[in-house]
């Protein structure tokens, strides 16, 4: 991954958010803008624009900021956190209000006034997907993203997932977007990508000759990937209804750190070449069909505000294939996720065939000495390789023992959030961890068919804190 210092392209950026009072924003982007801003990880001169509907005066959204910064907790000193707010500037209107978009253009020129120079214009659009078609048409009708000076600028533009709810409406928006703006402006996020503890994938496959020499079908029985949480739909009920658990994660999140682990060896320091490779990754689960789907709602979600009374979204999945595509066939691949479960796990599990023959171990105990790597994202970062080794003792027998490979809390170096590295890589003009559309395509082509199937299949109720639905 190419590392850059955003020192060497200081060029003075505004930065403008839509949904800019919304709780993405709240919670993670502002977060992530000042410890860029602490890390003096942003151009020396910037502006951020929030836009919403509220009606706010600059200060009040720098109040609203400075308390949201507050509310998350911080160590910050004061001063620093207000210097920060003192970039911060507010522009009140509806997504659909054309007259809106001129008043961004006012802020953004304002902006390149002020320091006489036609500055760099980032639109982050942290909103919910039915208003990226409204946002895209403005955008472009308004020309709000055209530059002063095309010379050394210039304007891009951040969009969130769910990139479309199937393959035909993914197919449409990025039709609309590839035809108002340029692939090079467009930066689709899935923050997975950007995830520090996913990025491991990489280095764990491409830098070790241990893994990299066994990572194929002639030694992977299968790989797990899940992604469970207790945190239940919370106040997200009236986004989460009709989009559902495989939707929300598993389109993008589960099945781009499935491209990470299965995709070929690539130049790591070229964009495009592992986009590719993510996408070729993707390609090889086209036209499959999983031969296990299980699906489940936790107790109490129709009860949630915003959620229909009878709603049938799922808030659990399972379901598991064995690829048979040549480069992995006959490996087994399970992607799990769930709300209101009783453990946050996420991780990718890769288990080893076993050995033709174990040596070692007595026959009645043979079958089944595998070995397995375990890449656990969160909660904490943490790699363990299950290794069999001699019972100490008198008697030979094996047993399993876990060798621990890191450990969050054992290395003391910053590990950006990853939406700080959603920002810094888009300000940085690096696309590597952000989706391309062949990749968005591929991953709906497989998963709209899936969607499908769910409306014929038993929607499992489970307790809320349990393990999800007990089928098997
Ligand atoms: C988001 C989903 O994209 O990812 C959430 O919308 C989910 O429902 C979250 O909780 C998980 O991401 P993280 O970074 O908390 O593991």
């Amino acid at each position: 991954m190419p590392n850059h210092n955003i020192k060497n392209n200081n060029i003075p950026t505004a930065i403008v958010v839509f949904g800019g009072t919304g709780d993405l924003a709240e919670t993670k982007l502002l977060p992530a803008l000042l410890d860029l801003y602490l890390e003096q990880a942003l151009p020396d001169s910037f502006v951020i624009i929030g836009l919403s509907r509220k009606q706010l005066s600059d200060e009040d959204y720098q109040d609203f900021v400075r308390a949201s910064i507050n509310k998350k907790g911080h160590n910050h000193n004061d001063e620093l956190v207000n210097a920060f707010c003192s970039h911060l500037r507010y522009v009140s209107g509806a997504f659909d209000d054309v007259s809106a978009y001129e008043r961004i253009k006012t802020a953004l020129s304002f902006f390149d006034e002020s320091i006489k120079q036609c500055t760099n214009k980032l639109f982050y659009l942290a909103v919910p997907p039915q208003f990226y078609k409204t946002i895209f048409t403005n955008l472009a009708e308004s020309q709000a993203m055209k530059l002063c000076d095309s010379i050394g600028s210039w304007s891009r533009l951040l969009v969130e997932k769910p990139f479309g709810k199937d393959l035909v409406t993914a197919q449409a928006l990025e039709k609309q977007l590839c035809s108002l703006f340029a692939d090079e402006q467009i930066y689709r996020i899935d923050h997975y990508l950007a995830k520090d503890a996913i990025e491991n994938i990489i280095s764990l496959r491409f830098a070790n000759s241990i893994l990299a020499d066994s990572w194929n079908k002639e030694r992977i029985e299968s790989i797990t990937i899940r992604l469970l949480e207790t945190k239940d739909v919370a106040n997200r009920g009236s986004f989460y209804d009709g989009i559902g658990t495989l939707r929300d994660v598993g389109q993008n999140h589960l099945l781009q750190t499935l491209a990470l682990l299965t995709m070929s060896p690539v130049d790591i320091h070229q964009p495009e070449a592992v986009r590719q490779a993510r996408s070729s990754a993707l390609q090889l689960l086209l036209t499959q069909k999983p031969d296990t789907v299980i699906r489940g709602q936790y107790r109490g979600f129709t009860e949630t505000a915003g959620v229909n009374g009878d709603s049938e979204t799922e808030t659990y999945f399972k379901i598991s294939l064995v690829v048979e595509a040549p480069t992995w066939q006959g490996v087994r691949l399970t992607l799990e996720a769930g709300k209101a479960l009783n453990e946050v796990v996420n991780e990718a599990i890769i288990t080893f065939k076993p050995l033709d023959i174990c040596h070692c171990a007595f026959s009645h105990e043979a079958h089944y000495h595998r070995n397995r790597l375990r890449i656990r994202f969160s909660p904490e970062q943490e790699i363990s390789l299950l290794l069999w080794t001699k019972k100490p003792g008198f008697y030979f027998s094996l047993e399993a023992r876990e060798l621990e490979l890191m450990h969050t809390d054992s290395t003391d170096t910053h590990s950006p959030e990853a939406y700080e590295r959603v920002l810094f890589d888009c300000i940085a003009g690096d696309q590597t961890r952000f989706v391309s559309g062949a990749e968005v395509e591929s991953s709906w082509e497989f998963i709209t068919p899936i969607l499908e199937t769910f409306l014929t299949l038993p929607l499992y109720q489970y307790e809320k804190g349990s393990s999800g639905p007990a089928v098997e």
